[in-house]
């Protein structure tokens, strides 16, 4: 999802060589491939979106996946491209990282100040490895890397999958199934009382084109929408986007993860970068894109 819309995002800008992998032709855990590619390539400027991603379910039951994997990725990925001359990587991060009970919104200063969510810590480790590996190479070797942090996302291309996907993607695919089936209801995962933070794909995307051009520092950069809702208003604006008028059950066996995670982005906006796509526009545009791409869809 990410890297496509940045993909989209430097095209639009009008940058041609693009360089672009995708998994079957280049696995980033492989270090002699990670290290062939970037040899053979030398690319100048490095976005960093392959990752190993998923929700609650699938961290907690593939935890050695989502630790190893990322590891790997961004070890190979970041040394390979200080060695073969790379001029900046950008590094993504994730809101998970922060500490489960971190004051809110959250600041980056609260990165390590208490203990992680135990769902997602798999993840969590491996990504802040990955941003103190980013600011390891820049302090040692001068190496330009910038690490943004971001809060949930959603858009085109997202996992729509019911075992391995966010809220945001499993709940338009629930709703518009039962809409389809005249289901009376659909299942929500948890209490409906956490708060989240959405912020789209392609603002992401514009975030980090911009900084790419505009941003050379250590410090992590939260990017996020400023606003947060809870799951249940969730639930409710994507079952009126979609047109399911049937009953949200909520499933309170299901964990529900953080009871809030809202990201302080005043660093970022006093950068002069600010968001632009409203929780409303942007779920009726992904609605609009689940509906077009059914064939396509990753499940
Ligand atoms: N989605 C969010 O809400 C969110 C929030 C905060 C931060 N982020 C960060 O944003 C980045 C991109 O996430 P995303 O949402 O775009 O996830 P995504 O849609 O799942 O994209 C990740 C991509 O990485 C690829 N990949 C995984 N393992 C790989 C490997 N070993 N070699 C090469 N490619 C590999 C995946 O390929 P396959 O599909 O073939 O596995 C997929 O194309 C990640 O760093 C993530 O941590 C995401």
């Amino acid at each position: 999802m990410v890297g496509s819309a940045i993909a989209r995002r430097l095209a639009a800008d009008g940058y041609s060589r693009l360089i672009l992998r995708r998994r079957a032709e280049l696995d980033l855990t492989r270090q002699a491939a990670v290290e062939e590619f970037f040899a053979r390539e030398r690319p100048e400027y490095v976005f960093l979106a392959a990752a190993k991603v998923g929700g609650i379910l699938a961290n907690s039951t593939r935890p050695a996946e989502f630790i190893a994997d990322n590891l790997a990725i961004q070890s190979n990925v970041i040394d390979a491209a200080y060695r073969n001359g790379a001029k900046k990587l950008l590094f993504l991060g994730s809101s998970c990282i922060y500490p489960k009970f971190a004051p809110q919104p959250i600041h980056e200063e609260s990165l390590l100040e208490g203990a992680l969510e135990p769902t997602n810590q798999w993840y969590a480790i491996a990504k802040i490895a990955g941003l103190k590996m980013a600011q390891a190479y820049r302090a040692q070797y001068g190496f330009s890397t910038i690490a943004l942090m971001p809060t949930n996302l959603y858009g085109p291309g997202d996992n729509f999958s019911l075992v391995d996907s966010h809220v945001l993607p499993a709940l338009i695919r629930k709703c518009h199934e039962a809409k389809l089936a005249n289901a009376p209801a659909v299942e929500v995962w948890g209490t409906g009382t956490p708060r989240r933070e959405f912020l789209h794909v392609d603002d992401l995307a514009d975030a980090c084109a911009f900084l790419m051009r505009e941003y050379s520092d250590e410090a992590p950069l939260n990017v996020g929408w400023g606003e947060d809702v809870s799951i249940a208003e969730l639930a409710h604006l994507i079952a009126e986007t979609v047109g399911f008028k049937g009953e949200l059950r909520f499933d309170r066996s299901k964990p529900d993860g953080p009871p809030r995670k809202l990201l302080d982005t005043s660093r970022l906006t006093a950068l002069g970068w600010q968001p632009k796509i409203t929780l409303k526009s942007g779920l009726a545009a992904t609605y609009e894109w689940f509906s077009a791409h059914q064939a396509h869809l990753r499940r």
